[in-house]
């Protein structure tokens, strides 16, 4: 039986990978297939959320009943966050977003001239996880970070959620093609309490539900202010 543990909450969350524009045709983009967020969302509509999916570029279509609001670089991805995020008892950030983005955008499709490549400059995106932790659009809102980390995964993380000021921060191993693009993921939680729950590898949904859980428990009686 699934709980309706979210039943009445309203959740907002990120998926999929930004794309930074070079030119009219060119971007900078990653791997992210979305598949992390879209099982989130998938579960948290079954638990009965309504729930408002900030979609990336994503490789898997959203679950129907999400509100899906498509964006396509990182601060097209703030500017949809910050827009929708007031309403949100919990906010999760799925989403690859990229740290740094071209630092300029060309008018035009950039030509080979025949004295080579010009350097694109690159300049830094802002970190919208950490925005969000640090002016809460409602207090009691609970928000959740994702981590991808090759070493020292537990320092790393902690470290990670003490920087960004989540509640929560879901750290998965990566390389060895773990995680990104796979079914399978295997996890462990962070919570801004101390708390570490490890989620053993099973399938994206029941990482998502494991996630789901930790947020229920963290959203305060009749919803954040
Ligand atoms: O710093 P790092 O990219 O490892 O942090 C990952 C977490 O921060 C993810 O939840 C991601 O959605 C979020 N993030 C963000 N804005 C950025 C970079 C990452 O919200 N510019």
């Amino acid at each position: 039986d699934l709980p309706a543990d979210l039943a009445g909450h309203r959740v907002l969350i990120t998926a999929g990978g930004t794309r930074e524009p070079i030119d009219p045709v060119r971007f900078i983009g990653n791997r992210s297939s979305g598949r992390q967020g879209s099982a989130l969302a998938a579960t948290a509509l079954a638990r009965g959320a309504r729930v408002t999916l900030v979609s990336g570029e994503v490789s898997v279509p959203p679950p129907a009943g999400a509100e899906v609001v498509p964006v396509g670089s990182a601060r097209e991805m703030r500017e949809a966050v910050l827009a929708h995020s007031a309403a949100a008892d919990a906010v999760v950030m799925a989403a690859a977003v990229a740290d740094f983005r071209p630092a300029e955008t060309a008018a035009g499709k950039i030509k080979k001239t025949g004295a080579g490549p010009e350097p694109v400059e690159l300049a830094e995106n802002p970190d919208i996880l950490r925005e969000l932790s640090a002016e809460r659009a409602r207090p009691g809102q609970v928000v959740v970070g994702f981590a991808a980390e090759t070493d020292d995964v537990l320092a790393n993380g902690r470290a990670k959620l003490d920087r960004k000021g989540c509640d929560l921060l879901v750290v998965n191993e990566v390389g060895d093609g773990r995680a990104f693009g796979t079914e399978d993921n295997q996890a462990v939680v962070l919570g801004a309490d101390g708390s570490a729950t490890e989620i053993p590898r099973g399938p994206k949904e029941d990482l998502a539900d494991r996630v789901w859980d930790l947020v229920a428990q963290r959203i305060p009686e009749g919803g954040a202010a």
